[in-house]
Formats: structure tokens, C-alpha cells, sequence
């Protein structure tokens, strides 16, 4: 029997396998980021994976980047989002929810009016993002943070879990990579503060510390993740080292006794990710990036304690998990409906292998 469709427990969370779906930004809630009966039938769809991350999701509408990026903040969301879980959980599945806040990487074209982007630094993120208003726009110039919001979007991750709880989900996820305000936080590059969230290494990790020690009274440490990918330089980060910067929040973060670190194999040749999580975290992995069927049984026999996370793969095979099972081949998605909004690309794909 192959690692692969053995039950895992990372936490709280109860596995019934470990092919994870990682999370994906799929742009298709409402304008205003409640997710609708389209996002309850994609996720359901998708409800054998061991463990569902649902995308990143804004914990408040300051944190949003992106347009029908859907939100954890108000009423409507929880309801919204309930609707997905019921669907998940009526089918046997399991979800957490990605919290992300966005940081430097938006604009104000995408926010509702008046509330501007923030920043550990007033650094602006070189590169553009797609709005509905008006087209392709460069990211905002962010205020930085004083201190005292430093705290107060800390409470917002802490309220944010609270959210998801009430909306149904079985845990959060913290987005701590590709340039959004964790890694903005953790980064040399994208951090020049002098109090206590900027200088060494170890104060550079104390935001996203204190957002999943926070997250982790509110809900219960068993039930809050950590996303990380080491050495990566996306929405222009850049970090004088990598490697020991993440290292350092890693050794934090095993202190708060998590249910897992999700981390993304790094992209430079030198860096292993998965051997720095091992040694600075712990045990409780899941491993990402480049994982198919050809390759995730041999990766599960170097790691035997780990879940792998597909992201891609899930795009137009929502039974995954099946598929491999079976041996089925693998249907490819298109890219042109990856963010457009309505089911073409997105609820569409059939759900068994073609003959
Ligand atoms: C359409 C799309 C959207 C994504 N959105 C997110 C996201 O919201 N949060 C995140 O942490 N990663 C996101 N990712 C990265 C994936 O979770 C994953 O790390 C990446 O695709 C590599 O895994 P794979 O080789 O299995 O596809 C996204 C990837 C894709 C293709």
C-alpha cells in the first residue's frame, strides 16, 4: 500500500491521505470577496483531497490584493464561506483556510474606497496587478506601519481565525510567502524598521510569530499552519539570508507546537527547504512544488512523516486523489480562465479520468 493514501494527523487535523490541495487564488468570489454556490460546487468537488487549503483569503479589506480575491472580515464572508464548508464536510473532506494579507501588493483601484495599502516600509513593490476598474496598475506606494498597527493587524490574524472558525473551517494557514506582508516583514529587503519587528533576523520574524501565536490562542495550535518557501524572491523580495531568516522563524515557530509547516521547495539549487523545515521545525510537513504521480510515492519514502501539497494538478483534475489512485491519467487545465470569473475553467473540469 503507498504512503500516499494512508491517513496522516498533523495536530488536530485528521488526514484520511496525504495528497494536500494547496491553495490557489482563483479570483471567483463576489466584488465585494463573499464566496458564492460556484466556490461551494469547486471546493466540494475537490473534498478527497486528505486536507483542502483554501486560498488566500484577506483578513481585512486593507490586506486585499486582488480583484474577487474573497475576504475572512464580515458577516457576509462567514456565511459565504460556510456554504463552502458544508459542501466540503458533507462529502467527508477536510479545509483550512489561508489567511493572507497582502501588505505593499495592491492597489487602490482594488480596495474599497479611501483605504490605502500598508507596509512594514514605505517601499514600493516594482511590477503592476490586474484590476476590473482600469486595467493593469502598478502596486500602490504602501504607508508603513507605525508600531501600534503593527499590533493591531496582528489582532486582525487573531480575529481572523475566529472567523474561519465560525465559518466552519477546520483550521487557518498563514501565508508566509511570495512577497505578502509576512515575508514583507521577514525579508532584509522590504524591511528597514528600527523598533521591534526590523533589524536582526530574529525581529524581522516577530510579526509573523506573534500572528500564530495570536491566531493559535484564539483557535487552538493544533489547528493553525505555516506556509514558507525559503529563498523566494516574488512580488520583488529579497533577503540579505534566505536560508537563516527562515530558519529563525522556523525555530520560533516550532515553540507554539503547530499542526504544520507547508513549505515550497526552494528555488535556488543550493537551498533544501525540506531538510531546513526538518531540522528547525520538526516532523509535521507538507511538502510542495513540482509533485506528480511519477514522483510523490519516492518523495513520501524520504519523507514518511510529511503530506505532499498539489496545486496545479487540482486545476483540472478535481479527483486527484482517484486518479492517482487508479493510475488514471491527467487532464491539463487551461490557462486562460485560471482568474475569470463564472465556472468555464473553474467548476468544468469532469470529475472522472477521460476514457
Ligand atoms: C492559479 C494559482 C494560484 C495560486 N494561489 C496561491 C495562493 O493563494 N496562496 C499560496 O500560498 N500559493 C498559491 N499558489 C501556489 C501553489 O499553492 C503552489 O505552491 C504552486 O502552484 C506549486 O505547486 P504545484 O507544482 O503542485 O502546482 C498558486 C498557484 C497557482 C497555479
Amino acid at each position: 500500500m503507498s504512503l500516499l493514501f494512508e491517513p496522516l494527523v498533523l495536530g488536530e487535523l485528521r488526514l484520511a491521505n496525504r495528497i494536500v490541495m494547496a491553495p490557489m487564488t482563483r479570483n471567483r468570489a463576489d466584488p465585494d470577496g463573499v464566496p458564492g454556490e460556484l466556490m461551494a460546487e469547486y471546493y466540494a468537488q475537490r473534498s478527497e483531497a486528505g486536507l483542502i487549503v483554501a486560498e488566500g483569503t484577506w483578513p481585512s479589506a486593507v490586506g486585499q490584493s486582488y480583484c474577487r480575491q474573497p475576504g475572512i472580515a464580515s458577516a457576509a464572508h462567514i456565511a459565504g464561506w460556510k456554504r463552502v464548508t458544508d459542501a466540503v464536510h458533507a462529502r467527508g473532506g477536510l479545509i483550512v483556510l489561508q489567511i493572507m494579507h497582502g501588505g505593499r501588493i495592491g492597489s487602490h483601484h482594488i480596495k474599497p474606497a479611501g483605504i490605502e495599502s500598508v507596509a512594514p516600509s514605505a517601499l514600493q513593490a516594482a511590477g503592476e496587478v490586474m484590476t476590473d476598474s482600469v486595467g493593469m496598475q502598478p502596486y500602490d506606494m504602501p504607508r508603513a506601519l507605525t508600531t501600534a498597527e503593527v499590533r493591531a493587524v496582528v489582532q486582525e490574524h487573531a480575529q481572523a481565525a475566529l472567523n474561519a472558525r465560525e465559518a466552519g473551517f477546520d483550521g487557518v494557514e498563514l501565508h508566509g510567502t511570495s512577497g505578502y506582508l509576512p515575508m514583507q516583514f521577514l525579508s532584509s529587503g522590504t524591511n528597514l524598521r528600527t523598533d521591534e519587528y526590523g533589524g536582526a533576523a530574529s525581529k524581522r520574524a516577530r510579526f509573523a510569530f506573534e500572528c500564530l501565536r495570536e491566531m493559535a490562542a484564539a483557535i487552538g495550535a493544533g489547528r493553525v499552519g505555516l506556509r514558507l518557501n525559503p529563498g523566494n524572491t516574488y512580488n520583488d523580495t529579497s533577503d540579505e539570508d534566505s536560508a537563516a531568516t527562515h530558519a529563525e522563524l522556523m525555530r520560533q515557530a516550532a515553540t507554539l507546537d503547530l499542526a504544520y509547516l507547508h513549505v515550497m521547495r526552494a528555488p535556488l539549487p543550493e537551498l533544501d527547504a525540506f531538510a531546513l523545515a526538518r531540522s528547525h521545525f520538526g516532523e509535521r510537513l507538507i511538502l510542495n512544488d513540482g509533485f506528480d504521480p511519477g514522483n510523490a510515492e519516492q518523495a513520501l519514502q524520504s519523507h514518511p512523516g510529511a503530506a505532499l501539497s498539489f496545486a496545479r494538478h487540482f486545476i483540472g483534475n478535481p479527483d486527484l486523489v482517484s486518479r492517482m489512485r487508479l493510475g488514471q491519467p491527467l487532464t491539463r487545465f487551461d490557462r486562460k480562465t485560471l482568474y475569470t470569473p463564472g465556472a468555464a475553467g473553474y467548476t468544468s473540469y469532469p470529475n472522472s479520468a477521460p476514457a
